[in-house]
């Protein structure tokens, strides 16, 4: 679903512009307990169409700034949120693309569909603010997804979940101090189960937009995730680091 056609069939069945679990109310779990403020900085990472960005900063949490590799969605973002800076690079080229550092960096639903976790940590960091906070919000490896992983068509569906020793390990060498680690295993289940609901609910539109295959693709990808989440094998997790 990295793709722009998938995005834009997911938000069908998101209600906004949004490609993470959990919608609004998994954005206010992230990051309910910060305060808002009007002269913090905000890089929000793999930012897709944009939604979340455009939340937080109309909500008061700070300003914004989207980046994303995926351009399409970008010019989607930009056209629907003027009031966001969007940056359309890899999150490795952060440190040579972006104006300035940023006091806050989050990540919904993108470190596991990163290739180079670690490098990407490490160019995140190179454009924290000193003290700055970084949130990953993901799919979580709650032990054996690696060896009975998801695939649909042929493709991976949640490549590089989260997993926990790895992650700590990877943020201290990069860097970043580990604050807490925050398992949303029971949110995620309750939120791909609401999903899988609403596919059904809206099916006709989906056939519309995208025709059956695209019904039988959503299908497979989001009964598959939660019947993953329901074996035991993959749950969510957020993540909190502060620059070191
Ligand atoms: C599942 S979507 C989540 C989008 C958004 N964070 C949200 O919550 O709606 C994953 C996003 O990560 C972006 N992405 C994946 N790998 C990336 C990379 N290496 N650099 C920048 N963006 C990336 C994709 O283009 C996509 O928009």
């Amino acid at each position: 679903m990295n793709s722009f056609a998938g995005k834009r069939l997911l938000a069908l069945v998101r209600d906004g512009d949004y490609a993470h679990a959990g919608e609004e109310e998994a954005i206010e779990r992230v990051f309910g307990d910060l305060p808002k403020r009007s002269d913090r900085w905000l890089l929000d990472v793999g930012c897709g169409r944009g939604g979340t960005a455009d939340y937080l900063r109309k909500r008061g949490w700070g300003r914004v700034v989207g980046l994303d590799r995926d351009g399409e969605s970008l010019a989607y973002a930009r056209a629907r949120y003027p009031e966001v800076e969007f940056v359309e690079r890899e999150a490795c080229a952060a440190p040579r693309y972006l104006p300035r550092r940023f006091t806050q960096i989050y990540l919904l639903n993108v470190y596991y569909a990163l290739e180079a976790q670690r490098d990407a940590l490490l160019a995140l960091r190179q454009v924290a603010e000193e003290g700055a906070e970084l949130r990953i919000f993901d799919y979580l490896d709650r032990g054996g997804f690696a060896e009975d992983p998801l695939e649909v068509d042929g493709e991976s569906i949640v490549p590089h979940p989260v997993v926990t020793e790895a992650v700590s390990r990877d943020l201290a060498a990069r860097g970043w101090r580990l604050l807490s680690v925050e398992l949303l295993s029971e949110e995620y289940r309750g939120w791909y189960a609401a999903l899988a609901r609403r596919i059904e609910k809206r099916a006709p539109a989906i056939v519309d937009r995208g025709g059956e295959e695209a019904l039988a693709y959503l299908r497979a990808v989001y009964r598959g995730i939660l019947g993953k989440i329901e074996a035991g094998l993959l749950g969510g997790v957020l993540v909190r680091a502060a620059a070191a």
